[in-house]
This record gives C-alpha cells, sequence and structure tokens, in this order.
C-alpha cells in the first residue's frame, strides 16, 4: 500500500474529535458525570493503545474508575497471544453480566487483539449479548465514532474488518503520572512466526514519520519522563516502509541528540534484523540504556525453522557475542517457548544449553499456546502436557540459579540507578530500575522519586536487588 493511504488525513482524526464533543455535549445536557472503568491485559503495545483509549474516553467527558460495578462504560483492552489471557478476558466479560443487570445503561467495551479474531468476534455476538462495542487495533482512532453510534443507535456496534490498519497521529493520550512512558515508533508485523496471532491481529508493519516519534520524545523529556521505552512488535525492521533509507539505528541517533537527563529503550528486537550497526549505535549513544532483549525462541536450529524464525542458534549466538563486546556492561533478556508441536525433549535441551551458554540476565518462559488460525495450530503435538513442563521447569531452574548469582554479584557494588514509584515493602519502601532495568528496592524517602542516584546494593534474591543511597 503507498503511503498517502496508511497515513490517516488530519482531517479524519478532526471528525473524530467531533464525535468525543457530541458524547461530552449529551452527557452535560443530561448533566450526568460519567466515569469509565480501562482494564488492559498484555504487553506494553497494549498499554500504549490503552492510553490513547484512555485519552479518548477523557475528551469524551469521562473520569475513571477502578470499579466495574460503578463504571458508566468498561473497556476491556484485551491480548491474544495466549489462550490463557483469553480465558481470562471470557471469565471477566462473565462476571459483568452482573453489572450489567444492576445498571442497564453501562455500556460494555471489548477491543484490542482479541476482539479482532473472527472467531472471538462471533462467539462475543452469539454469546455475550450484553456487550455493546468491539472494534480490534486498527479501528482504535475511530472509537469516538463507534461509541457515538453505540449512543445514538442504541445497537450493538462491531467494527472487526480485517485490514491493512493506518497510521494515526494526534490521538489524545492519558499517561501514567511518573517518570515512564511509552511510544509507538511503528504498528503491526510482517513476520509470521509460526506460533503468533499478532500479525493476523495487528495488520502490517507501518512506522510512524520519524519527525512525530522524535517529537513525541521531546515533548515527554520536556514533561520530566525519564525512562522512555520506544516500542513496535519488532523495531529493527523500523522504516523498511519509509522512503531515504531512514532505519532504527537512524532514529536511535536522532533522538539520542534531543537534551536531557533520560534513558531510552526499546522493544522487542528481532534476531533476524537486529544488526552490529544497531549494537554500535547503542554503544556510542549516551541516553540508550545499555539493555536488549532480544528474543530467540528456541535454541534448536530445526524447530527455529519450523517457527518460521529465519535465523539460527549460531547467528544469535555471534549476535550477542558482537553486542557484547562493544557493550561489555550490556543486560540481556529474551523470551523462550517450550513444547512448539513436534519439540523432542532433546531439542527443548538445546534451548537449555543456549540458556546456560548465553547467561541471560532475565527471561521470559512461556509454554507453548496453540493459537487458532496460526500455522502451527495445525502441525501435530505429540509431546505430552507432564513432558513439557518437565522440560520447562528445567529451563526455570537453569535461569532461576543463574540470576540468583548475577544478582548476589551486585552485592556491595554502587549502580546508579532512577527511583521509579513506591514498593509496598516496608523496609524498602521505594522501587527503583538500573540503566539495565534491573528492579532496585531502595530505603528512602517519596521525595527521591523521579530522581537519578547512586546506590550502594546491600542485598538481593532471584528477581530484585536492595540497597539504600550512598
Ligand atoms: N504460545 C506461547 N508463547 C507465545 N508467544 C507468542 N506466541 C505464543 C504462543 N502461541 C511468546 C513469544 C513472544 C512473546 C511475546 O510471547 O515468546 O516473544
Ligand atoms: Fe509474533 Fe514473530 Fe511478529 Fe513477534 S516477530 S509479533 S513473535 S510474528
Amino acid at each position: 500500500m503507498k503511503r498517502e493511504e496508511i497515513v490517516i488525513p488530519a482531517a479524519d482524526i478532526a471528525r473524530q474529535r467531533d464525535f468525543q464533543e457530541k458524547i461530552k455535549a449529551m452527557f452535560a445536557a443530561r448533566q450526568a458525570h460519567p466515569a469509565a472503568c480501562v482494564e488492559t491485559f498484555g504487553c506494553q503495545q497494549n498499554v500504549a493503545d490503552g492510553q490513547r483509549l484512555m485519552g479518548m474516553l477523557e475528551a469524551c467527558g469521562f473520569t475513571f474508575t477502578e470499579e466495574a460495578r460503578e463504571a458508566d462504560l468498561v473497556l476491556l483492552n484485551t491480548c491474544a497471544i495466549r489462550e490463557h489471557a483469553e480465558q481470562r478476558v471470557f471469565g471477566n466479560l462473565g462476571i459483568l453480566t452482573h453489572s450489567k443487570r444492576e445498571n442497564p445503561e453501562q455500556v460494555i467495551v471489548l477491543c484490542g487483539c482479541m476482539a479482532q479474531e473472527e472467531r472471538v468476534a462471533r462467539r462475543v455476538r452469539e454469546s455475550y449479548r450484553h456487550v455493546d462495542l468491539v472494534f480490534g487495533p486498527q479501528a482504535l482512532w475511530r472509537f469516538p465514532e463507534l461509541l457515538w453510534q453505540v449512543y445514538e443507535t442504541k445497537k450493538r456496534v462491531f467494527s472487526v474488518a480485517d485490514e491493512h490498519g493506518g497510521i494515526a497521529e494526534g490521538l489524545p493520550v492519558v499517561r501514567e503520572r511518573g517518570v515512564k512512558a511509552w511510544v509507538s515508533v511503528m504498528y503491526g508485523c510482517n513476520n509470521f512466526c509460526s506460533y503468533c496471532i499478532v500479525p493476523y491481529v495487528r495488520g502490517r508493519e507501518r512506522s510512524r514519520d520519524p519527525r512525530a516519534v522524535m517529537e513525541e520524545v521531546r515533548q515527554l523529556v520536556e514533561a520530566g519522563y525519564k525512562d522512555i521505552t520506544l516500542l513496535g512488535q519488532n523495531v529493527n525492521s523500523y522504516g523498511n516502509d519509509l522512503e531515504g533509507g531512514f532505519h532504527f539505528p537512524e532514529l536511535l541517533e536522532e533522538i539520542d541528540r534531543i537534551p536531557g537527563d533520560y534513558w531510552i529503550r526499546f522493544m522487542s528486537s528481532h534476531p533476524k534484523d537486529a544488526t552490529p550497526r544497531l549494537f554500535d549505535v547503542m554503544a556510542n549513544c549516551p541516553h540508550v540504556a545499555k539493555q536488549l532483549h532480544l528474543p530467540f525462541q528456541s535454541g534448536n536450529n530445526r524447530v527455529l525453522g519450523e517457527m518460521n524464525r529465519r535465523y539460527t542458534r549460531e547467528k544469535y549466538l555471534e549476535l550477542i557475542r558482537y553486542a557484547r563486546s562493544v557493550m561489555p556492561e550490556l543486560v540481556l533478556t529474551s523470551d523462550v517457548i517450550i513444547g512448539f508441536p513436534g519439540e523432542t525433549e532433546a531439542e527443548a535441551m538445546d534451548t537449555v544449553s543456549l540458556v546456560e551458554e548465553v547467561g541471560f540476565d532475565a527471561l521470559f518462559t512461556f509454554l507453548y499456546s496453540p493459537r487458532p488460525g496460526t500455522r502451527a495450530a495445525e502441525l501435530p503435538d505429540p509431546a505430552s502436557r507432564e513432558d513439557k513442563q518437565r522440560w520447562f521447569d528445567r529451563l526455570l531452574e537453569v535461569q532461576n540459579g543463574h540470576s540468583a548469582r548475577i544478582h548476589a554479584g551486585y552485592v556491595g557494588k554502587t549502580v546508579r540507578v532512577l527511583a521509579d514509584g513506591e514498593s509496598g515493602d516496608e523496609a524498602f519502601p521505594l522501587s527503583s530500575r538500573t540503566e539495565g532495568n534491573r528492579l532496585v528496592r531502595l530505603k528512602g524517602d517519596k521525595e527521591l522519586i523521579g530522581r537519578f542516584l547512586d546506590v550502594r546494593i546491600t542485598g538481593s534474591n532471584t528477581w530484585a536487588l536492595y540497597g539504600e543511597p550512598v
């Protein structure tokens, strides 16, 4: 598709503002003060989408509540990545029949990745008749219009057509207060890893204009945000759809020039597209955190092939070696799937051996979950659930041992952290992050939140460090 067909015209976005005004006027005429309860599931991309949805709701006159029963509108911003995520949403939808019975005027909205699946939309249409509005990620920018339709027609509205997807700039956003912010640099995914539902629900890859990204980051830095994460399903293919050879490393370099005291992170990266140039840029840019999330998924080449990942174990190891050669302090994390259809015990142990060989700072480990509509869901899957669980436990044991050793190595050292909130732990009431995004619980006063501090590490366990400011 041509660029001009992908970027949503400013006039169309402006029209959405008219719908926001109409909804606001409708509530004002009733002297109502509507409240919305928004729940977001899943990844950071979805969190970023949730903040835009809240921005649009706020522009429609809503305030926010955590209590679904008190809300005039309940919105579930869903995730489809694994079956468990979907089951939780159906559970929540079930519970909402009660609040809707108590308050028949309540509007229930289902959006996000799950809502884009035909199978889900059909089930909601037939069996969850209290849901008023269903739309997928590609229709997010049209939320005010869709919501107006619900109020005006009093009919259920479904907007789940499979689309390429566009780029909408200038939507309102409600950000979390504090120091962390998310900035999407691109949307969608073209990779079609055989287990993954994302390309089917988030459309094709499309990159935001670098000037729009830079402007957003500049504003965030000026507003005091200090830990900014650039988001994309695969940020390494940023710019493939832009003219002029402007890719992710160039974007990082440009952002790094924005003056201020802040860290820039990004996720996720795909090993097939990560390059030595990216690591050189990371090493040379002072604002770019020396932290890399590089999912490898499997340590076995046959399984990687079946997953359609398009790199080998050897290529992955080579990338890591290079990244560490230019950034010896690099904090490295990854995603892994155990129990892909047809995986044998020996193949799963190749994954365990890769984990031993690399020594990741942390791992996000998943048991394979079949997603209807993906290629892997059609494959024979002979291994038993018990066997897969055993392989999974073995992987966790290796990683936990390693994480504990790495963390213990910090005790007695002084590290720079950004205090980012309260921890809920009485003895160490503050939470903070190192440049590598490692969690450090701190002694100290709330006033320190939002500041960069040097802290001495006094203790550790498998998942956190403990310390006090020096
Ligand atoms: N089953 C299990 N894990 C999955 N992931 C993606 N799809 C599936 C699936 N069907 C994992 C991958 C990805 C992370 C976000 O979720 O490891 O990197
Ligand atoms: Fe899914 Fe692969 Fe795209 Fe990641 S890169 S979102 S795992 S298809």
